[in-house]
């Protein structure tokens, strides 16, 4: 079956008949090694079409280090779709662009695939305990392959890592080691767990097997876009084992003759935690390690190692970059794919797209060049800086019986009208901004949101949409006059009803330029509690039953 023929070094190149133990070169004592197969009878498969094999990763195992066919039969990962991007791309302004949909795997990432081929490994090797230390998704997959395999596996994983992964991992049945302290710490303290224990210790990146189940999503892209290679791979990266295994796919299919050209690697990582780009960046073939500042755990791999010099090898043969983008950008790239694709990836996901919009904002992609970007995966009960506060509603029916249900539901109904309505405070004074507030919080539960000048006002008014927006006058840089004018030049925002409250004399000039613009002119000075929230009500009132009627 899928024996390897001989392992190589990679580092001093010496070659050997593949056997199971011993793991290191005779010749340097290096752990980087790279088995080889049967490319003749594998190619003479690959052009018959692969003629009854599963639509999941074991269909190349040909080419996977596993032997028993028992592991082919545990964990069906990989078969994801690649995507033709339409709305996405239209909105990046490029075509063509493919999404590797990762999400499609048993734990939602392409981690899975790791976990699939190293899990038959270890199975076939007879062990049936491990350990290993993830950034997270990592983790999870291996705890849900080692589920199905009957094996017992110690997850470390630090406390930065969301804790819906420790718990999704425990929940398979794994042993949760929660660190505090960052992920290079806790792959120390796990790797001296393992050593004291006498437990075998997943090896990330140097671990043949995990590399080798990356390489099958170069299969795959290759076999999807009919025989052909994408001009530019995307990926975010972390460690970098994804890149590293799924390169070493494309450098196979190109010597078999499969396809005539080799992409070129675009790597995105968190501007926090970006040891590889700043190396890259600065010419230099081994990475300084790094502290991750990163809100984005899950790509937090402070020191990346040797793989960082052999994705740097790769970058110098094949073309490619290595960017990284900061974690407001990968927020908002996860946005703008999930309102245009539909999908909802997390956050280290978008970091990939993020880097994407950079490069073509660039200039770096010329305009014909097919585009893969790995769509590494996984959604999750999102954090909440992502969305911020207020992003939800919330409707409490009582379950005390009394008064009756239908009134309890009229109720419901409307408190969860008053929540829906959203109000923008425009304000750079701060005590004014919290008094109007808490007037209006004291009547209704508006969902209120604050600006703190003309400019904010502006930008919240046009991303919110908000019912009614309440405004100063008199603020530095763009003041309420001009906030005015500007929303109602733009055709998201003419509509929206405006209060005006300020603390300036009216003139007649004043007057005139805001007149038919605004719903009210309320003074600060003489602000009735009373009078103004009246007056709110009112308006909002009266755009909720034009609304109702139109
Ligand atoms: C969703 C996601 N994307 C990207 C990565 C980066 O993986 P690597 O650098 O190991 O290829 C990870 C790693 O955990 C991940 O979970
Ligand atoms: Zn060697």
């Amino acid at each position: 079956m899928a024996k390897p023929r001989f392992l190589e070094c990679m580092e001093c190149g010496r070659q050997w008949a593949y056997q199971a133990s011993g793991m290191v070169c005779e010749a340097c004592s290096s752990d980087w090694l790279q088995p080889h197969y049967d490319y003749q009878t594998f190619k003479r498969e690959l052009l018959r079409g692969l003629p009854g094999r599963p639509a999941n990763l074991w269909r190349y195992h040909d080419v996977l280090p596993v032997d028993e066919p028992q592991g082919f039969k545990l964990t069906s990962a990989g078969g994801t779709p690649l995507l033709l991007s339409r709305s996405y791309a239209e909105a990046v302004g490029h075509h063509p662009l493919y999404i590797k949909d990762e999400r499609y795997g048993p734990t939602s990432s392409f981690k899975d695939r790791q976990a699939a081929v190293s899990v038959a490994a270890l199975l076939e090797a007879g062990i049936h305990e491990c350990v290993i230390a993830s950034t997270g998704n990592a983790a999870v997959a291996y705890a849900a392959a080692c589920a199905r395999a009957g094996i017992k596996l110690w997850v470390f994983m630090t406390s930065l890592v969301p804790q819906e992964k420790l718990r999704e991992a425990a929940l398979f049945g794994a042993e949760v080691i929660k660190v505090s302290g960052n992920y290079d710490q806790t792959k120390q303290i796990a790797a001296d767990f393992a050593q004291r224990r006498g437990l075998s210790l997943d090896r990330g990146s140097k671990a043949f097997p995990a590399r080798e189940s990356m390489k099958t999503i170069a299969y795959e892209i290759v076999e999807q876009l009919g025989w052909r290679a994408p001009d530019w791979y995307i990926q975010a990266v972390s460690g970098g084992l994804g890149p590293l295994g799924i390169y070493h796919g494309f450098e196979e299919l190109y010597a078999m003759g499969l396809i005539d050209r080799i992409p070129q690697l675009a790597v995105i990582q968190a501007e926090g935690c970006a040891p590889m780009v700043r190396a890259f960046k600065a010419g230099r073939e081994a990475a300084e390690p790094v502290v991750p500042q990163t809100r984005i755990a899950i790509l937090s791999t402070g020191d990346p190692g040797k793989t960082y010099t052999y994705l740097w090898r790769l970058a110098q043969r094949h073309g490619g970059l290595m960017e990284s983008v900061n974690d407001m950008e990968a927020f908002t790239a996860m946005r703008g794919l999930a309102k245009a694709e539909g999908m909802a990836v997390e956050p280290a996901a978008a970091v990939a797209f993020a880097g994407l919009e950079k490069m073509i904002r660039a200039g770096q992609i010329a305009d014909d060049d097919v585009i893969v970007v790995n769509c590494t995966g996984h959604t999750f009960p999102v954090e909440k800086h992502v969305l911020g506060e207020e992003w939800r509603v919330d409707v409490h029916l009582s379950d005390d019986q009394s008064p009756a249900p239908r009134e309890g539901l009229l109720a419901a109904l409307e408190t969860l009208d008053e929540k829906a309505t959203t109000v923008l405070l425009v304000d750079d004074n701060p005590d004014s901004a919290i008094l109007i507030q808490r007037l209006l919080e004291a009547k209704k539960k508006y969902r209120i949101f604050q600006a703190v000048d003309g400019a904010d006002g502006l930008a919240q008014a046009r991303g919110r949409l908000p019912d009614l927006i309440v405004t100063d006058l008199m603020m530095p840089g763009v003041d309420g006059f001009t906030l005015i004018e500007e929303l109602r030049k733009d055709k998201r925002t003419h509509n929206i009803p405006v209060i005006v409250v300020s603390a300036k004399d009216i003139t007649h000039d004043d007057h005139q330029r805001l007149k038919g613009h605004i719903e009210a002119l309320i003074q600060k000075g003489s602000l009735s509690p009373r009078a103004f929230v009246e007056q709110v009500v009112q308006v909002l009132g009266d755009k909720t039953s034009r609304e109702g009627t139109s």
